[in-house]
């Protein structure tokens, strides 16, 4: 279980700097949650600007009550980081969740599944955002593919995956336990093979056509997804 940081109780002059002395007393790959009740987008402004490159920050709810961000201090911070490390750290964590909701499925635990299932989606929503938005558009300037290339692909398979999510939430409010079964399922399918496509292939292509001030851009750039 993540160690939680609810600031919401806390006078907002105290917050920063309690979530700053938080992240230092971080170990290597270790993460808390922080639960806040506005979009904490100073803070992740702040932390780009002063621990850029040593952290991570994984939205898991995003309002209208309680806005949930998992923050994590990398294993090996630094600036070079790859955009194939940083996807990749993403398609992980998104397994990782994906799992949990099939765990609480299988044991029944239908509340905790609708929960992991919503971090899951808005995960990867934001995922495939950022691939769509920021990543392909730098693949596809780079080597003129738009319509026929490996990223068009990509692009329907996105659109399949978030008709299933969109789906699976329907079936889980109609509390029909096949459908969404199924659907997770197909998203499981899909997302194998997916990933494994855009790890061995496309964000290293895109990886080496960036300097490492473009590579680090596209990441702040990812991280501020609305
Ligand atoms: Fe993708
Ligand atoms: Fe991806």
């Amino acid at each position: 279980m993540d160690k939680m940081l609810d600031v919401r109780e806390m006078a907002p002059k105290d917050r920063h700097p309690r979530i700053f002395d938080a992240f230092k007393a971080l170990g290597p790959g270790e993460s808390f949650i922080l639960i806040n009740d506005h979009e904490p987008r100073p803070l992740l402004y702040q932390f780009q600007a002063e621990h850029d490159g040593e952290f991570e920050w994984w939205p898991l709810e995003q309002g209208p009550l309680a806005w949930r961000v998992v923050v994590a201090k990398r294993e090996k911070s630094g600036p070079h980081r790859t955009l194939t490390d940083f996807f990749q750290t993403d398609h992980r964590r998104l397994d990782a969740i994906f799992d949990r909701f099939k765990d609480a499925v299988r044991v029944k635990k239908f509340e905790e599944a609708a929960s992991a299932f919503r971090e899951f989606r808005l995960g990867l929503t934001r995922h495939i955002k950022a691939e769509e938005e920021i990543l392909f558009p730098v693949f596809e300037d780079k080597t003129g593919m738009h319509d026929a290339g490996p990223t068009a692909v990509m692009r329907m398979d996105h659109k399949d995956i978030k008709e299933l999510m969109d789906k699976i939430v329907n079936a889980a409010d109609a509390k029909d336990e096949k459908t969404a079964t199924d659907g997770a399922q197909a998203i499981f399918n899909i997302l194998a093979d997916h990933n494994m496509k855009e790890e061995h292939i496309l964000y290293p292509e895109t990886d080496s056509f960036l300097s490492d001030a473009e590579r680090a851009q596209v990441i702040k750039k990812a991280q501020t997804l609305p």
